[in-house]
């Protein structure tokens, strides 16, 4: 049978999850707010807990961002908490966010999170959700690869400054090789438009249009990148 997952652009699947911090009705619990939904395979493992640990430490970015974070994996309650306990024992880092148990694989499967690799645990996944409840991205990353959390910073970002400022973002934003950090002005749709477009916006073509944003808005989304660089 044919599996139905969630695709961008489509609101986020409505369900109730059980999670170390409670049930939560998704989406509509974070309406209003962005979300980042992330999967990991399993705990007690080695690359999840650094990713733990990295989103743990970039909570307060993704507040300030208006975004929630919610972790999933196919584990039972009792061994994330015991998990975020061993974490904070032994890492000193408290788990701030809650996390999805999921011991029977019923939101893996609504969601499409296991692949061939493996048929019990989930790939790791990032949903970023916006205040509608729509889905604006999906990444997915195998077991032996840890996620880059800058990034999804960096993405969260993009997409706020994009919705704010009706643009779109060029590759690597805001450290553009053609643009720099400015947003591109969405295509033309009529040849009145297309004439337009050069009076009104810098244009390198009539189809390649690209206007200043804030300059706050850039530097906080080059903090992210210059972060991700950086050795901690
Ligand atoms: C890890 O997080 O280290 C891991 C998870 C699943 C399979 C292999 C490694």
């Amino acid at each position: 049978m044919p599996r139905e997952i969630p695709l961008i652009g489509e609101r986020f699947p409505e369900m109730e999850v059980s999670t170390t911090h409670g049930v939560y009705e998704l989406p509509s619990d974070f309406k209003g707010k962005w979300f980042v939904l992330f999967s990991h395979p399993a705990d007690f493992t080695p690359v999840c807990t650094t990713e733990f640990v990295a989103f743990a430490k970039r909570y307060e970015d993704f507040k300030a961002l208006n975004t929630e974070l919610i972790g999933l994996s196919v584990d039972s309650t009792w061994s994330h908490i015991k998990w975020v306990e061993w974490i904070k024992e032994n890492l000193g880092v408290e788990i701030p966010f809650p996390i999805i148990a999921d011991p029977m694989g019923r939101v893996a499967s609504k969601l499409g999170l296991i692949h061939a690799a493996s048929a019990t645990h989930t790939v790791r996944a990032v949903f970023i959700v916006d205040p509608k409840g729509v889905i604006r991205a999906i990444l997915y990353y195998p077991a032996e690869l840890g996620r880059n959390v800058d990034e999804i910073l960096r993405m969260v970002k993009g997409f706020q400054v994009g919705s704010k400022y009706g643009v779109a973002l060029p590759a690597n934003w805001p450290n553009n090789e053609i643009v720099g950090d400015r947003g591109i002005v969405p295509p033309a749709t009529t040849v009145e438009e297309a004439e337009e477009r050069p009076k009104k916006f810098e244009c390198i073509d009539w189809w390649l249009c690209h206007r200043e944003l804030p300059p706050e808005d850039v530097e906080q989304a080059r903090r992210f990148l210059e972060r991700a660089a950086k050795k901690p």
